[in-house]
């Protein structure tokens, strides 16, 4: 048998996702079911209260290897990946692409088959283009795939500890809320986990922004569009500002940072068209004075920092949720 499909032990916690995790692969929210979505984020919200009380020290992942390998710039995710990877048990190691040998030619596949041989478990992959983290997956015959952002696709793990700073945000009600998503929608992975995820959950999208980040065939995924921000804003349970991808303005698709402030940035007059309860928004990192006011990213509607927390919860889930069905799919 080749060293690259022995198994490693099932996690000392695996009972816990042991009838519903059906992949060892964590690649997008999209085609994620209710139930799949709420067995993962109960299970991010008991690591939640570790966080805030006695902490997380755990051994669930021992025996377990994860490989953080990052092809694009991280903070937030590279972080609490490694952070819950430590918490739980597991080997891990991390490597960006200006240190790895990609750098030299070797390919990506090549890369990530080194990696593999390495009897490496999981690997979490962030990459600048669409599609990677699904190519890895079917061409890795052992080790579990968790993308960490691929291109304008997705980012599952961002969409999740969205959903998780809504759910407690919200007292657990999805259903009967609204959110409006803000800005550059067109590239966004954050927003297409967040929509698959909040759709499938019964919240109500309202997205707004430059007509030029607007992309086609939002209403298919039972998206409503609005003109303004105040507009999407008025009576809304929450607004997710996004990041302004300043690349974007080289490309002629907006016009300049005051501008796009002044009609498209979260302002503390805006916020008062919330819900009363409504929370403000926003995945990381923030441009402040651009998409969001300073005063609002540091005043009391903001849950910036929470998700950040919530954050390391449900990399603390998804890991042990694609451990389990990977110690189920590949037998030594
Ligand atoms: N939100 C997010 O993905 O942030 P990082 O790029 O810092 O990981």
């Amino acid at each position: 048998m080749p060293a690259s499909t022995m198994s490693a032990p099932a996690p000392t916690g695996a009972g816990v996702f042991s009838r519903m995790a059906s992949s060892r692969h964590l690649l997008g929210l999209e085609g994620m079911s209710r139930a799949e979505l709420l067995e993962i984020l109960d299970r991010a919200q008991r690591f939640r209260d570790l966080l805030d009380g006695q902490g997380i020290q755990s051994q669930e992942l021992r025996g377990v290897t994860v490989c953080n390998a990052f092809f694009e710039n991280s903070t937030r995710t590279r972080v609490s990946f490694e952070l819950a990877e430590q918490r739980l048990g597991a080997t891990h190691v991390s490597f960006s692409s200006s240190d790895s040998s990609t750098a030299k030619g070797e390919t990506l596949l090549d890369t990530l088959r080194v990696v593999q041989s390495m009897r490496v478990d999981l690997v979490v992959v962030r990459h600048p283009s669409a599609g990677v983290a699904a190519y890895l997956a079917r061409h890795l015959d052992s080790a579990g795939v968790i993308n960490a952002g691929d291109g304008a696709h997705e980012h599952p793990t961002q969409g999740l500890l969205d959903l998780l700073t809504l759910r407690q945000a919200w007292k657990g009600q999805f259903e009967g809320r609204r959110i409006a998503i803000v800005g550059d929608i067109a590239h966004s992975r954050v927003a297409r986990s967040a929509i698959h995820g909040l759709r499938v959950l019964g919240t109500a999208v309202t997205v707004a922004g430059p007509p030029t980040l607007l992309p086609m065939g939002l209403e298919a995924l039972g998206v409503e569009c609005s003109g303004t921000v105040d507009d999407a804003m008025r009576g809304a349970d929450a607004v997710m500002a996004l990041r302004l991808q300043r690349e974007r303005m080289e490309q002629g698709l907006l016009a300049s940072t005051s501008e796009y402030a002044r009609v498209w940035g979260i302002n503390a007059r805006r916020v008062e068209l919330l819900e009363p309860e409504g929370v403000v928004m926003h995945p990381g990192p923030m441009n402040r004075g651009v998409e969001i006011a300073a005063d609002v990213a540091d005043g009391p509607r903001s849950v910036v920092f929470q998700q950040v927390t919530d954050g390391v919860a449900v990399r603390c889930a998804v890991l042990l949720r694609c451990a389990t069905a990977r110690a189920h799919e590949v037998r030594p």
